[in-house]
């Protein structure tokens, strides 16, 4: 089998148009790229299909066959593809696609891309019977509503609903048959709106259904495109991790000492230009460096006198607001204080308290430790204070 694709997108979108500011509903930009591109991308990745031919309308060919190189740049598609002028009625767009077929291909797929959730399991269905010699086979769902006859607004039958199927594409058809199909249907002015239906007319020729996909909807009116905003992609979220650290020193005259938010009393003054909360300080550089966002200097310089004597719970929740606006979600804190006094035992659990309640992360996602340094160093000989903390989170990915 030598199979290749023909996708439609040459149509007007009349019944939708209004809703989408005049732009042909094929041309809509969805996750990235026009709607007609995640058909073509989805056909790209079975094996069996070999290339692909765009039917485009006449007076944007120009401008969706550059958008086309720009988005198979690098070979996205991996596959050969050209582009041709669609017609007037489906049928015509399909017969301008038929024609444009390279000589060795010997089956096709007929797509809509006004349905851009087909799914490959959905085309392998309709590739695997063809490979066992069906001239036609389309996807079938049984109609699960009543179906009735009407003219002008009266009841005139009821179709026994047992028999009846709504079909969709891709359409599987052997080359030569549905070619043929085609030309008949010129010469004798047939009006359809599938291809199989054409087979149906012609004599000898049999299409056979395979199971339809039920999500596999075409994009027909206004209140399809809600369709299309629930099934948007979720951004990737890549992990990320930043690392926090920051020293005080201690001092006669400096602030009454605060970690982690909480006042710890009888511990030792400390001398900074906000309130020397250590620990929160790290804490933003860490969340800071998740999102490559630089570090709390460069946010709030301590030559700003708006930041003399800054609450840092304060600063943190600007902090969290920008990331998050940013999308980052973080997953894990680890924060250690390193400090010979106070003991910081005693404050431990307050001090995990509050940073999950400044967060809004659960207790299981924080933890809060502390060391010394063994008497050595500035904590060591009790001039200063620092605080590490490791931060990991998800952010989606860059586009
Ligand atoms: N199509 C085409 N050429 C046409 C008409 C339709 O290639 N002359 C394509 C459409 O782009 C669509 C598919 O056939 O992908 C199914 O047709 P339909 O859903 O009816 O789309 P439109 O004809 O564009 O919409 P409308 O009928 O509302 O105008
Ligand atoms: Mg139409």
């Amino acid at each position: 089998m030598h199979t290749w694709a023909v996708l439609l997108a040459a149509g007007k979108g009349a019944r939708i148009s209004e809703a989408c500011g005049r732009t042909r509903k094929q041309f809509i930009e969805w996750n990235g790229a026009p709607l007609f591109w995640h058909s073509a991308a989805m056909l790209s990745r079975i094996a069996r299909v070999r290339g692909i031919i765009f039917v485009l309308p006449a007076e944007e060919i120009e401008a969706a066959t550059t958008r086309l190189k720009q988005l198979d740049d690098g070979r996205a598609l991996g596959i050969p593809w050209k582009t041709v002028c669609g017609g007037e009625r489906r049928q015509d767009s399909v017969y301008s696609g038929l024609i444009a077929l390279p000589e060795q291909c010997d089956h096709v797929l007929v797509h809509d891309s006004a349905r851009p959730f087909a799914d490959a399991n959905l085309c392998n269905r309709i590739l695997d019977a063809l490979h066992n010699g069906a001239e036609g086979v389309i996807p079938a769902l049984p109609v699960t509503d009543t179906i009735k006859v009407v003219e002008a607004g009266i009841v005139k039958t009821t179709p026994d609903r047992s028999s009846l199927v709504a079909v969709q594409t891709p359409q599987g058809f052997q080359k030569n048959v549905l070619l043929k199909a085609h030309e008949i249907c010129r010469q004798n002015n047939w009006d359809v709106t599938d291809d199989a239906s054409l087979l149906e007319r012609c004599e000898d020729m049999r299409v056979q259904t395979v199971a339809g996909q039920a999500d596999n909807i075409k994009i027909t009116n206004a209140e399809d495109l809600s369709l299309l905003k629930q099934k948007s992609d979720a951004p990737a979220m890549l992990p990320c991790f930043g690392w926090g650290y920051d020293v005080h020193r201690f001092g006669q005259n400096g602030r009454p000492m605060k970690l982690g938010g909480v006042p710890i009393a009888g511990g030792p003054a400390v001398l900074a230009h906000s309130d020397g909360d250590v620990l929160l300080h790290a804490l933003m550089d860490a969340v800071l460096g998740c999102m490559a966002m630089g570090d709390i200097g460069m946010l709030f310089p301590d030559t700003d006198a708006a930041f003399d004597n800054a609450d840092s719970s304060v600063l943190l929740n600007e902090v969290l607001e920008k990331v998050r606006n940013e999308g980052l979600l973080i997953t894990h804190i680890d924060l250690t204080i390193i400090t010979q006094i106070p003991r910081i035992g005693p404050w431990r659990d307050q001090i995990h308290k509050n940073i999950c309640r400044l967060t809004r992360i659960q207790a299981g996602q924080v933890n809060v430790k502390a060391t010394t340094e063994e008497k050595l160093g500035f904590t060591g000989e009790k001039k200063g204070i620092k605080a590490v903390a490791a931060v990991t989170g998800l952010r989606p990915a860059l586009s």
